[in-house]
């Protein structure tokens, strides 16, 4: 038995159906993705596929036949959050861009929450068959066939060493939207910033000591939830862009290894290019 009574039977059930809806991922990649099967959501920049569809079926018919009375909030089909006492958060595709472009940076992500927290959480990768999971606990671990290795953030404590990420959310073109400008500016203090269009798999590299921290807003808990306790097992921590505590409803997100100086650099461009907006948009309306 693991913490809140979950037992390592549960785990290996998550990640064999991660493992099996990837399985269809690249079953639908190796025969090309039908163009006709690719709708706008929100606009031409958010899309959903033939793949997103059949991974989340297969997933959530196999969480419905194991765990009938668990709730479900997946991406495609179930949107809110469930509340019931335990909840499977399911995101069945994970970087549709990249996917829809052959870009092979996509994953399968599979949490469990109890309390409104992750208590199991299961990332992905088909393009290397390997899973990143975690539970309370327990660490961080990518197994990769029957192998397993423990998962650590980086040491890298300044900036000029940190290769930072994040990612532009799809209402990128509505308002006064500016994270273009903080990827700008931490980009030329950084060793550089990265845009990887997953961020399961953004969260993951900062688990495995790749990244040191990833910033970005307007995600959903199918995006981050599983990663919330992969980082956390590893070593690293993540707070809101006022550094206070997440939740599975957190807007923002700021997470890394950890490093003060490198949250702090963050914060502060987060404000400076805050700042900047609010100054220009006072000026403006004088005129
Ligand atoms: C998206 C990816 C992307 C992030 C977006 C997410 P999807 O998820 O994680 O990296 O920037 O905010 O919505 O739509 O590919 O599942
Ligand atoms: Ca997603
Ligand atoms: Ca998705």
């Amino acid at each position: 038995m693991g913490a809140n009574g979950l037992d390592t039977t549960v785990r290996d059930f998550a990640i064999d159906l991660a493992r099996r809806a990837g399985d269809i991922l690249i079953e639908i990649r190796e025969r090309g993705l039908r163009q006709d099967s690719i709708h706008p959501k929100l606009g031409h920049f958010d899309i959903v596929t033939e793949a997103d569809l059949a991974s989340e079926q297969f997933i959530l018919s196999e969480l419905a036949a194991a765990f009938p009375s668990y709730g479900v909030m997946s991406e495609e089909t179930n949107q809110r959050l469930s509340d019931k006492e335990w909840v499977w958060i399911v995101d069945p595709l994970d970087g549709t861009t990249n996917f829809a472009h052959g870009l092979p940076i996509y994953a399968v992500n599979i949490g469990l929450a109890h309390g409104g927290r992750p208590v199991l959480a299961v990332t992905y990768e088909p393009t290397y068959q390997q899973t990143y999971w975690a539970m309370p606990g327990e660490g961080a671990w990518l197994r990769r066939g029957n192998s397993e290795f423990p998962l650590r953030v980086s040491q890298i404590g300044d900036l000029q060493h940190a290769l930072l990420a994040t990612g532009f959310q799809y209402s990128r073109h509505e308002g006064s939207y500016d994270r273009h400008a903080e990827f700008a500016h931490l980009d030329t203090i950084s060793q550089s910033v990265r845009r990887l269009g997953s961020a399961a798999l953004t969260m993951a590299w900062i688990a495995a000591g790749h990244l040191e921290a990833y910033w970005e807003t307007g995600l959903k808990a199918w995006d981050f939830a599983p990663g919330w306790l992969i980082v956390e097992e590893a070593g690293g921590q993540l707070v809101e862009f006022d550094g206070s505590p997440i939740s599975l409803d957190s807007q923002t997100l700021i997470v890394s290894n950890g490093q003060p100086v490198i949250v702090e650099a963050i914060q502060q461009t987060i404000r400076r290019v805050g700042a900047e907006a609010a100054l220009s948009g006072a000026l403006e309306a004088g005129h």
